[in-house]
């Protein structure tokens, strides 16, 4: 079962920093979860389109340049990172799910994704595109049909998950509020992966790694890793 650093090694270090990012790198993470919101074109790492929980500002990242966005304290010191930050801090080293969370954010990415490649020889393929708004994952699914999806329920869909199969994803991505057997075996028999939001409960833990999910999004990976049953 994969651990996923949900916001980097965020339940120790300030979430979606690249300080979260790296040490959840060193603390052996298989991949890392971020959230991006475009602004004037540029994709920021940041979880809420409000500043006020993760950061020294106020009101909405839309009422701000991206000078001054680039300007505040994301805490420790960080700031808030580009996704470009994030492609060259990972490239290589694990996959990384991003969470899209703003409507417009489709067309900046696949610029960025296009750049990373023939800049950084970014591999595509280590990348998983998640949301909750499926209509984003199903424009990618037209532009490039070669990425990997993740759709996102924050419930249990009374089609468990045909709905991730209609999108053509490549995962469903589950609240573990909800997650049942019955639900990881029909997606399995799918042929889509199971990854679970967010966990960092021993009991949780071990609940779904009974279950046979794919990965797990936790807080605190070195912990979870540890409690993860080898097989
Ligand atoms: O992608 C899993 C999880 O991060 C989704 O919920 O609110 O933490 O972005 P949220
Ligand atoms: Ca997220």
């Amino acid at each position: 079962m994969q651990i996923i650093a949900h916001r980097g090694a965020s339940g120790e270090y300030p979430e979606n920093t690249l300080l979260a990012i790296e040490q959840a790198i060193v603390q052996g993470a298989d991949a890392i979860e971020i959230d991006v919101f475009a602004v004037q074109g540029e994709l920021l790492v940041i979880h809420d389109h409000h500043l006020e929980r993760t950061t020294n500002g106020t009101g909405s990242i839309y009422q701000y340049s991206l000078a001054g966005l680039m300007q505040l304290d994301a805490g420790q010191g960080q700031r808030i990172p580009t996704l470009w930050q994030v492609l060259e801090l990972t490239h290589g080293k694990c996959w990384l799910n991003i969470e899209l969370k703003g409507n417009n954010t489709v067309a900046p990415l696949l610029a960025l994704l296009d750049k990373a490649e023939q800049q950084l020889g970014f591999d595509c393929q280590q990348l998983l595109i998640s949301s909750f708004n499926h209509h984003l994952l199903a424009v990618i699914k037209l532009k490039r049909p070669d990425l990997k999806l993740g759709a996102l329920t924050a419930s249990l869909p009374v089609d468990y998950a045909a709905f991730a199969s209609q999108l053509q994803a490549y995962s469903v991505n589950c609240d573990v509020s909800f997650i049942n057997q019955a639900m990881v075996d029909d997606a399995k028999a799918r042929g889509l992966k199971v990854y679970v939001y967010t966990v960092d409960q021993p009991d949780d833990i071990r609940r779904l790694q009974e279950y046979g999910v794919d990965g797990i999004f936790c807080n605190y990976p070195a912990r979870s890793r540890a409690l993860t049953i080898k097989k």
